[in-house]
């Protein structure tokens, strides 16, 4: 018999077979039932049935699209759902594999060349719903990561803000010792130093799940983004000296608030990976039909090999011989150059021995003519 004969009037033996091979599985802690975990095992095998019965062997061709792709998909889908490990979801198709051809082996006897056909292409076949499925549930699951991580970057901003608003109020409150103000000084730039570090989060989330990063594009001053970014990071490190300077008319039509995130990160990243002590310099100049930010700092080169790298996301690079601990995400640089590449501007760092200079490149118009 034709093994796409055999799965089709073999059907239900075969199901019991994988029911069997489901027990071994601790599906109590899965929140589906076996019937329904059944389902997507026989429409795959009927699939699978009529893919070898449709398409003519072609050992040669590495990847062949079939409805046995799309139904491994859905398969795929249905395993991760029901809280299926990656492993255990493998060992499902390699038990449907063993069962049916051991099964088929026996009715069948000796292999014949026509045997020996079918045998290849059920391979061929399951191999490839094996390597969709894989690819599938492994999306699956990195889209559920993210999308956790978003919901509890998300949740924790209204405790943060919280924080924040009472010590606020502690630190306005004329009765409180001294030592009690400092404490709350702390806390509130812990806060701040948290919400930038969710902000990013969020964004990260955002960009991976794959929606671009949100502009809300209006008139704006570029001079006023610096000023309103150095206010923010002058909060959190109010022993550091900044310098700005601004040369030409600075206007523009950009997203103010990611704008200033954006040089908040740059500034900041400035205090944390520079010297301690040197000053921090803001520098932004007109050019034609666009802008120049600089933010420059004195510190040890990022080293040639790095330079691309710190882009990256969670990419934080370590400089041999320093103390100070790493507290960052490593989200900094990628949501910046986020930022400046939806307002179709570029961000480009320049790194020696006399220190690292990021340079902002602006349009002074980003919508699309
Ligand atoms: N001004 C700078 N001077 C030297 N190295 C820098 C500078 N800015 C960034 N880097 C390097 O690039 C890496 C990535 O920076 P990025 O801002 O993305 O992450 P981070 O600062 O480590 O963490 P965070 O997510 O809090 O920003 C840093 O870890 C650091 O090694
Ligand atoms: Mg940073």
């Amino acid at each position: 018999m034709r093994l796409a004969d055999f799965i089709d009037a073999n059907l239900d033996l075969l199901l019991s077979d994988w029911r069997a091979f489901a027990r071994q599985l601790d599906l109590r802690r899965t929140a589906v039932s076996e019937h329904a975990l059944q389902t997507s095992a026989r429409s795959l095998l009927r699939q699978l049935a009529a893919d070898l019965r449709a398409q003519p062997h072609e050992p040669s061709a590495g990847h062949r699209p079939s409805g046995a792709t799309r139904l491994a998909h859905v398969h795929a889908r249905n395993r991760l759902r029901a809280g299926f490990t990656l492993t255990e979801m493998v060992s499902e198709f390699c038990a449907l594999r063993a069962n049916i051809l051991e099964r088929w082996a026996r009715e069948n006897g000796e292999m014949d060349a026509q045997a020996h056909d079918d045998l290849v292409r059920f391979n061929q076949a399951l191999d490839q719903a094996l390597k969709e499925s894989i690819s599938r549930y492994s999306a699956g699951l990195e889209r559920a990561r993210d999308l956790f991580v978003g919901i509890l970057a998300h949740d924790l901003r209204t405790p943060l803000g919280a924080i924040a608003m009472s010590a606020q109020a502690l630190m306005l409150a004329d009765e409180l010792p001294g030592r009690c103000r400092e404490a709350a000084t702390r806390i509130g730039h812990s806060g701040s130093r948290m919400q930038r570090m969710i902000d990013d989060l969020l964004d990260f989330t955002r960009t991976r799940l794959g929606s671009p990063l949100p502009l809300a594009l209006s008139n704006a001053n570029l001079e006023d983004i610096c000023t309103r970014a150095l206010d923010e990071i002058r909060a959190i490190h109010p022993e550091q000296t900044f310098l700005l300077e601004c040369h030409g008319r600075l206007a523009g039509r950009w997203d103010a608030n990611r704008l200033a995130q954006l040089l908040a990160n740059l500034l900041g990243n400035a205090v944390q990976h520079g010297y301690a002590g040197r000053p921090v310099a803001l520098r932004v100049r007109r050019d034609e039909g666009c802008v120049i930010a600089e933010v420059h700092n004195e510190g040890a080169p990022i080293p040639p090999h790095m330079r691309h790298q710190i882009f990256d996301p969670l990419m934080r690079g370590q400089r041999p011989g320093t103390e100070r601990r790493r507290t960052g995400l490593g989200l900094g640089l990628y949501i910046a150059r986020q930022i400046a590449v939806a307002h179709r501007g570029t961000l480009t760092v320049a790194s020696s021995e006399s220190g690292t200079t990021f340079t902002l490149w602006l349009p002074d118009d980003p919508s699309p003519d």
